[in-house]
C-alpha cells in the first residue's frame, strides 16, 4: 500500500534503511555503493531507493528537515513498509570547542526544544535513546577505522536560525550537538518496538564559529556514510544469522 507520501509497494523497502536529510544524497549513495538498484519513491522528490550492499538489501531515503518531517517519512516506513533498522546521516553543529569539523559524532539519546512527544502524554519526561546495538556497531566501525568520533547526546532543534544562544544552555547539560531530526525518529522507533540510530557529520562549530568548505564538508560525509554501511551490513548479516536464512 501506498502512503500519501511514498509511492512504494509493500516488500519494495528493505528492513534497514540509511536516512540522509538530502534526498539528492540518498540518490548519490544508491549511485555510488549499492547494487541493483530500483528506485521506490518520488513524491515530493523525496527520493528513495532500494538495492544491495555487501550481498544484502539495503534501502536508502532522504528524509527531509526538522522532526515533523522526518516523523513523517519514519512514522510510514516502520507501520507501513516493515522497516526495522533506521540509520540517520546528516550533519550536525558542535557546542564543544574540542570537537573538530568532520569528526563523527553518534547520538546515544537526543534532548529537544520540539513537542514531538506530547503526543504520547507520557506522565514525565521520555528520554529518547538510540538502539544501542546500531550504536556499539557503528562505534566499534568507526574505532577500527581509526575514524576521530564521540558518542553522546544531541540536542534535536525546531530552530536553525533561532534568536539568542539558547544552545549554550544545552551545552551546559554535557550536550554535544546540535541538529535537528533524531529525536523524532527515536521516539517513532522506541514507540514500534524498532531499533534507530543517528550518526552526524560536524559541519560547523557553534564555539568557535569555524565551519567546512564543501569539500571538507563532502569529505566527512564519505567516512560517516561508510561507517552506517558497514553497520548496515553487519546488522543484516546479524538478522540472517538469527533467521537461519545465511
Ligand atoms: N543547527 C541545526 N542543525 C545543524 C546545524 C546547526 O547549527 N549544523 C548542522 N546541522
Amino acid at each position: 500500500m501506498s502512503t500519501p507520501h511514498n509511492a512504494a509497494n509493500p516488500g519494495d523497502i528493505a528492513e534497514t534503511i540509511l536516512l540522509p536529510g538530502d534526498p539528492l544524497r540518498a540518490k548519490f549513495i544508491a549511485d555510488t555503493y549499492l547494487e541493483d538498484v530500483v528506485q521506490f519513491n518520488a513524491v515530493r522528490n523525496m527520493l528513495g531507493y532500494t538495492g544491495t550492499y555487501c550481498g544484502a538489501r539495503l534501502s536508502v531515503m532522504g528524509t527531509g528537515m526538522g522532526c515533523p518531517s522526518i516523523g513523517i517519512y519514519t512514522y510510514e516506513l516502520i507501520h507501513f513498509f516493515g522497516v526495522k533498522n533506521l540509520i540517520r546521516i546528516g550533519s550536525c553543529g558542535a557546542m564543544r570547542e574540542e570537537l573538530q569539523l568532520g569528526e563523527i559524532v553518534m547520538a546515544i539519546a537526543a534532548s529537544t526544544d520540539s513537542n514531538y512527544a506530547h503526543q504520547y502524554q507520557l506522565p514525565g519526561t521520555f528520554s529518547a535513546a538510540a538502539s544501542y546495538d546500531l550504536l556499539k556497531t557503528a562505534e566499534e566501525i568507526a574505532a577500527e577505522r581509526g575514524l576521530p568520533h564521540t558518542v553522546g547526546t544531541v540536542l534535536s532543534s525546531d530552530l536553525f536560525y533561532g534568536e539568542g544562544e539558547t544552545w549554550r544552555i544545552w551545552e551546559k547539560m554535557g550536550t554535544l550537538a546540535v541538529e535537528m531530526e533524531s529525536f523524532a525518529l527515536y521516539c517513532n522507533a522506541a514507540r514500534a518496538g524498532v531499533r534507530a540510530l543517528g550518526i552526524f557529520s560536524v559541519s560547523d562549530n557553534l564555539v568557535t564559529r569555524q565551519e567546512l568548505s564543501a569539500q571538507q564538508r563532502q569529505t566527512g560525509f564519505t567516512s560517516m556514510m561508510e561507517v552506517a554501511l558497514e553497520t548496515a551490513c553487519r546488522i543484516s548479516r546479524q538478522a540472517a544469522r538469527e533467521t537461519g536464512s545465511a
